[in-house]
C-alpha cells in the first residue's frame, strides 16, 4: 500500500513541470553565469530573466530579490547580515518564542558571540504572537525584529501586518519567515508586505529542495554570509544555481498566487480528523483554532512520547511528524509547545499531520479509522 503522506509542512514532492522547466538548465545551458563567452552569456540571460520574473510575481524590483540554497540561509543572511549591517545604530533584537530554528538559533548565535541583547516575545496558548507584546519589547536601540508568517509546527498564523506596521513607524527593520505561507494562504505579493525582508523556500510548494530567495527592500543590502565573487550584486558570494533558480520561479508562479494547497478541502479534512482525534482520550488539539494553515493539524496525546507515536503511525504506513522535521528523532520537547505553556510531557508527545495537493479523501478516512486503535497501542495505561 502506498504511504499516506502527511507531511507536507516538511517538504512537498517536486513537480513534473518544474523538473522539466529546470531540465534544460542541467542538460543544455550549464554554462557559469560569470563567463564572459557565448555559453556564459546564455546562463546570464537565463539567470537575469529569473530574477525579473521573480520580482514580477513578487512585486519588487529584481535587485530586491537575492537567490539563496533555501530557507535555511535566507532566514541566516536576513538576521545576521542586517543586525550587523545595522549594529553600529543598536544592538537590541526582537523575535518570537516559536520560530523555526533556522531564524532562533541566528539571534542566540549574534546574542552569544556577538554581544547583542535578545529579547524572546511570547505567545498566547494558541502559539499566537500578540503585537502589543512585541510593542512593549521594542526599545530605542531596536533595530531588527522578526515574526514568521506562519508556524511549521501547529500552523498558527501571526499578525505580521501590525507587527511590521509598529516596526516601520519606528525605523526598524522587520523580517518575516514566510517559508510556510506561500502556496498556503491567499497571496498579495511580497513587496506589498510590511517587511524589509521576506524568507521564501521552495521545496515547501512543489519546487527543488536547495532553492530559497530573500527578498530584500532597497536600499537595505545585509551584510553578506559568504564572501568571495560579487554575486547576487554583492549580497552571497558563489556560483548562481541556474537550475534551482529556475526551479524556483516556476514553482512559485505555478503554487503561489493560486494557493497549491487547496484550502477548503484542506480544512475540511483536517477537522474531519480533529473531531475524530478530539473524541479520543488523553488527545489535545494544539494551535489556533481558526487563525491557522487550513492543511495543519497539531495534537498531543497524554501518557506517550512523539517517538511512539511516530512509529506507532509508520506501522500503519502514515508519514506524519512530530514537530519541525529537524528534531525528528529527539526527545527534547518542541520549544513551540512549551512556548504555548504545554506541560514538558505533553510538549513531548506532539503530532503534526499536514495536509497536502495529493492528499485524497480515502487516505483520510483510513487515517480517521486507524487513530482511536492507534493511540490506544502507544498511551500507557
Ligand atoms: C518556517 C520555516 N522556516 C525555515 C525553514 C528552513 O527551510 P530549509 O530547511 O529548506 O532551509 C523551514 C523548513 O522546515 C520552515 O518550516
Amino acid at each position: 500500500m502506498r504511504p499516506i503522506y502527511f507531511d507536507y509542512n516538511a517538504t512537498t514532492p517536486l513537480d513534473p513541470a518544474v523538473r522539466a522547466a529546470q531540465e534544460p538548465y542541467q542538460e543544455t545551458i550549464w554554462g557559469n553565469p560569470s563567463s564572459v563567452h557565448q555559453i556564459g552569456r546564455a546562463a546570464r540571460a537565463a539567470l537575469d530573466e529569473a530574477r525579473y520574473q521573480m520580482a514580477q510575481l513578487w512585486g519588487s524590483k529584481p535587485s530586491e530579490v537575492v537567490f539563496t540554497s533555501g530557507g535555511t540561509e535566507a532566514n541566516n543572511l536576513a538576521i545576521l547580515g542586517t543586525a550587523r549591517l545595522r549594529r553600529s545604530q543598536g544592538r537590541h533584537l526582537v523575535t518570537s518564542a516559536v520560530e523555526h530554528p533556522a531564524v532562533l538559533h541566528a539571534f542566540e548565535f549574534l546574542a552569544r558571540h556577538e554581544g547583542f541583547e535578545l529579547t524572546l516575545v511570547p505567545v498566547d496558548q494558541h502559539g499566537q504572537v500578540n503585537p502589543e507584546d512585541v510593542q512593549r519589547a521594542l526599545r530605542p536601540d531596536t533595530t531588527l525584529v522578526s515574526v514568521m508568517a506562519a508556524n511549521n509546527e501547529v500552523g498558527t498564523c501571526q499578525p505580521v501586518a501590525a507587527i511590521g506596521a509598529l516596526c516601520r513607524e519606528r525605523g526598524i527593520c522587520f523580517h518575516t519567515d514566510a517559508v510556510q505561507a506561500f502556496g498556503k494562504l491567499p497571496y498579495a505579493g511580497v513587496a506589498s508586505l510590511p517587511a524589509d525582508l521576506v524568507t521564501v523556500c521552495a521545496h515547501k510548494f512543489h519546487g527543488p529542495k536547495g532553492a530559497g530567495a530573500l527578498f530584500v527592500r532597497s536600499p537595505l543590502q545585509p551584510i553578506p554570509l559568504l564572501v568571495g565573487g560579487g554575486h547576487e550584486n554583492e549580497r552571497r558570494a558563489g556560483t548562481e544555481n541556474l537550475p534551482a533558480i529556475v526551479g524556483l520561479v516556476e514553482a512559485f508562479n505555478r503554487f503561489v498566487p493560486t494557493p497549491v494547497f487547496p484550502p477548503t478541502q484542506l480544512r475540511l479534512w483536517t477537522e474531519e480528523l480533529a473531531s475524530t482525534l478530539t473524541s479520543l482520550p488523553g488527545v489535545t488539539r494544539r494551535g489556533h483554532p481558526t487563525d491557522r494553515l487550513a492543511n495543519t493539524l497539531a495534537f498531543t496525546v497524554s501518557g506517550t512520547d512523539s517517538i511512539a507515536l511516530m512509529a506507532a503511525l509508520d506501522l500503519e504506513g502514515i508519514c506524519a511528524s512530530s514537530g519541525s522535521a529537524c528534531s525528528a528523532g529527539s526527545l527534547e520537547p518542541s520549544h513551540v509547545l512549551k512556548a504555548m505553556g504545554v506541560p514538558p510531557a505533553e510538549a513531548n508527545a506532539l503530532v503534526r499531520f499536514s495536509l497536502g495537493r495529493e492528499t485524497t479523501k480515502s487516505e483520510v478516512d483510513r487515517v480517521d479509522a486507524v487513530l482511536p486503535e492507534v493511540l490506544k497501542r502507544v498511551r500507557r495505561p
